[in-house]
């Protein structure tokens, strides 16, 4: 444990942590524009400095280490003016708009605590503007060098999509191709997105139907790892699905199936009934019917063929599907329930209980 003094407070805090980890362990907020947990801090923007004694300029808090015996200040004249400073540089040239349309954004939010907001006088450029991904719009005038893209696509999606190019105020946020998203590596995964703290990249759902007006926290639907998510929901359709932060199996992260492939909620032809195929077509049944028709079949094949004659497969699992593409313990509990099952009615008795572990 170390012990520190935070606002005149005598406080104690885990080994290892940064000053901002710490701080927010106990509650103690401090606002950040380019710190994401999920990545390594890079300390590019200078809105979360807090003052140390002894030295000589305020530390950025999620860049330097909390050693024993420091003793910090969180909100002081001069920290507030230091924030202020930053915040009204990025303002001088940030479009307007984009501030009244989505107040939520971080920077958004700082800007409108801090009456900043006259002061983004900047038009959107339409040569920063690049619509050609399916899913990602891009318009780097609102881009403020965060680097969160950047660190996000290497150190979480590992695809080194955005890249910075130039230096200084020459600086830009690019894709790996030079050109536009669409002719680069990117896979889709959407984490780009979910980090950007001023709505440079955004969803085109999001830009098309507004934001979320609740959002429900679930388990994806497609393979077995079983990453969570918050899936967000406007007029009752679902306009967009982030991951969740706190999942101890995604950690904060999603694939292009489960980030944007969701139209199969809504698609028409979806099947939301069991049905049987009757004389080459499909009949919608009730649950009882389709058990009733499955009991009577493996019965018959039983009868029959024998017990060898029935297998039982679990979907994703499948050759020729590649090895990589998992099954779901639901379908593993259903698979090993029928061949239970199965079995009991060849033997006519129940199975003998498994062995103990
Ligand atoms: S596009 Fe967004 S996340 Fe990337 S550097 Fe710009 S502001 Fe930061
Ligand atoms: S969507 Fe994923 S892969 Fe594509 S640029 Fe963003 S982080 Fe990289
Ligand atoms: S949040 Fe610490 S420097 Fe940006």
């Amino acid at each position: 444990m170390l012990r520190a003094t935070v606002n005149g407070k005598p406080r104690e805090f885990r080994d290892n942590s940064t000053i901002l980890e710490a701080l927010r362990s106990r509650g103690i907020e401090v606002p950040t524009l380019c710190h994401d947990e999920r990545l390594k801090p890079q300390g590019a923007c200078r809105l979360c400095v807090v003052s140390v004694k002894g030295w000589p300029h305020p530390a950025t808090s999620c860049h330097t280490l909390l050693t024993d015996g420091m003793v910090i200040e969180t909100e002081t004249p001069e920290l507030r003016a230091e924030r202020q400073g930053v915040l009204s540089l990025l303002a001088h040239r940030y479009p307007t708009d984009a501030v009244s349309r989505f107040p939520d954004k971080p920077l958004h939010r700082f800007f409108l605590e801090c009456g900043l907001v006259s002061g983004a006088a900047g038009k959107s450029d339409p040569l920063l503007v690049d619509d050609s991904h399916p899913y990602i719009h891009v318009d780097m005038s609102r881009c403020i060098d965060c680097y969160r893209c950047v660190r996000i696509c290497a150190e979480v999606q590992g695809q080194f999509v955005w890249q910075v190019w130039n230096r200084g105020a020459e600086t830009k946020i690019m894709p790996d191709s030079g050109t536009t998203l669409r002719e680069s590596s990117c896979v889709s995964c959407g984490a780009c997105v979910d980090t950007c703290p001023t709505g440079a990249l955004e969803d085109k759902t999001i830009l098309a139907d507004g934001m979320p007006e609740s959002w429900t926290k679930t388990t994806c639907v497609y393979c077995g790892t079983g990453c969570e998510m918050n899936v967000g929901v406007r007029n009752g359709a679902i306009v967009t699905i982030r991951p969740a932060l706190d999942a101890p199996v995604s950690k904060g992260h999603l694939c292009v199936k489960g980030r944007y492939a969701y139209a199969y909620a809504t698609a028409a032809d979806r099947v939301t009934a069991p049905m049987i195929r009757d004389r080459g077509s499909w009949k919608q049944v009730t649950w009882n019917e389709a058990l009733a028709f499955t009991a009577d079949g493996f019965k018959r094949v039983l009868r029959e063929q024998g017990p060898n004659r029935v297998r039982t497969a679990s979907a994703c699992s499948v050759p020729p599907v590649p090895p990589t593409k998992r099954t779901t313990s639901r379908k593993n509990s259903l698979a090993r329930f029928s061949k239970r099952t199965t079995s009991i009615a060849a033997r006519g008795s129940a199975m003998p209980p498994p062995p103990p572990p």
